[in-house]
């Protein structure tokens, strides 16, 4: 019997347990559940511990109460509401100069993860073979093997994990359907050049590859970098689609707006599968986020220049315990590897720093193919520093006091 796809889902996304039988929450849930059993500092998690602008959360407020104004509560258009997909453009028009049509080239997702499965059970035929990198945000894994696709991913190694393309390339074959891309990237902070990104998209032209691109980051950035979003480069209409959100740009994970924009025949393709996941969610978000969108009222630029801070207290802490640290250029996460301080495998590592030291990470294995991780890989842990000020202070106090675990 083939496998079932609950199995194959689980499994891409390293949350199914062979011996048991059990399917686990994901990696994100656990490390949360584990974190508030044991009171510790949640750095593992990627939420905010604060709650984006009062002014947007009042116009979803006003979205749901004010009837004159707001939009109704009925099932919204299936592609989003004119005004949401009319405001997202007008956002790509504004920071990037891109002209898309709201009507053909803009679709609402009920969150980057609807968009992201839509787009790769669109695109990723069964049997055929799927690029990316590693570590990844783990639906990837989940929804690729949910297709009956098999993933090949490349890691991005330290120090500065920059992504080797020309490898990528390189693996390339008759077999591969899809590439995903994730610019700026979870959880190393790389933001790939636009070279990079347009070696992908003439590869992927050359050879008849959809890439997907992941772009919730694209407002967390830092030290002068830049996001290039892929449908700014010559030929990516042709094979790219790109997916947003508004959970990181305004600290609203659970709004679950999402995005995807491309051509109107490969955007057309995307809302074929979407139409049968969610049909259509929270005309209230949508109507709501329209509004952040088309002027953010300076929220952007203090969000990074926040995070710019948190991230350098927690570089600067980690490094006094002793471990060796990335500088992301963008996102949410500082990735530590651990081996100047513990022999333990990442995983035990992150396990005894919840329930001894009282801080919760994520072992960057758990991003990867199941048991695949490579070794240089298996060494990192994952701090999020998208947490007020104090939770990353007293998490690094818990450290200074009680590190090293060996
Ligand atoms: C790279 C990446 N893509 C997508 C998502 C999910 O976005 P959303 O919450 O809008 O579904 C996340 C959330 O952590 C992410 O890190």
């Amino acid at each position: 019997m083939s496998t079932p796809p609950w199995k194959r889902s689980a499994a891409g996304a390293n949350t199914f347990d062979e011996g048991s039988g059990a399917v686990l929450p994901t990696i994100y849930e656990r490390t949360t559940g584990a974190a508030i059993a044991a009171g510790a500092m949640n750095l593992g998690q990627g939420f905010p511990d604060a709650e984006g602008p009062q002014w947007l959360r009042q116009a979803a407020a006003d979205a749901v109460a004010d009837e004159a104004t707001g939009p109704n509560q009925q099932y919204p258009p299936g592609i989003g509401l004119p005004v949401f997909r009319e405001a997202v453009a007008e956002h790509q028009r504004r920071h990037y100069g891109l002209q898309l049509d709201p009507a053909s080239q803009v679709l609402f997702t009920t969150g980057a993860t609807e968009g992201i499965a839509a787009i790769i059970l669109a695109f990723a035929e069964a049997d055929s073979e799927v690029l990316t990198f590693e570590p990844w945000y783990d639906s990837y894994g989940a929804i690729v093997a949910l297709a009956g696709a098999q993933l090949t991913s490349l890691p991005l190694s330290a120090p500065d994990f920059r992504p080797d393309v020309d490898a990528l390339i390189g693996q390339i074959s008759e077999k591969t359907s899809m590439i995903l891309l994730n610019t700026p990237h979870n959880p190393t902070g790389t933001v790939f050049t636009p070279a990079e990104m347009q070696k992908v998209i003439d590869a992927a032209r050359a050879h008849g590859v959809v890439v997907m691109c992941d772009e919730v980051y694209e407002h967390l950035l830092f030290d002068g970098a830049e996001h290039t979003p892929i449908l700014t480069l010559p030929g990516a209409d042709e094979v790219a689609v790109a997916v947003s959100s508004v959970g990181k740009s305004f600290s609203l994970t659970g709004w679950k707006v999402g995005w995807v924009t491309g051509s109107p025949e490969l955007v057309n393709r995307v809302r074929g599968v979407k139409q049968f996941l969610t049909f259509s969610s929270a005309p209230a978000y949508q109507w709501a986020t329209a509004q952040g969108l088309v002027d953010d009222r300076g929220f952007f630029a203090e969000h990074r220049a926040q995070l710019t801070s948190t991230r350098d207290l927690l570089i600067e802490g980690l490094q006094s315990v002793g471990l060796t640290t990335s500088n992301p250029q963008a996102g949410y996460f500082v990735l530590a590897d651990i081996s100047p301080i513990s022999d333990l495998p990442a995983d035990e590592f992150c396990r005894r720093l919840n329930n001894e030291v009282g801080v919760a990470a994520i072992p960057v294995s758990s991003l990867t193919k199941q048991n695949e991780a490579s070794a240089e890989l298996d060494r990192l842990v994952r701090f999020a520093f998208c947490k007020h000020r104090s939770t990353v202070e007293t998490a690094l106090e818990r450290l200074q006091a009680d590190l090293p675990l060996k």
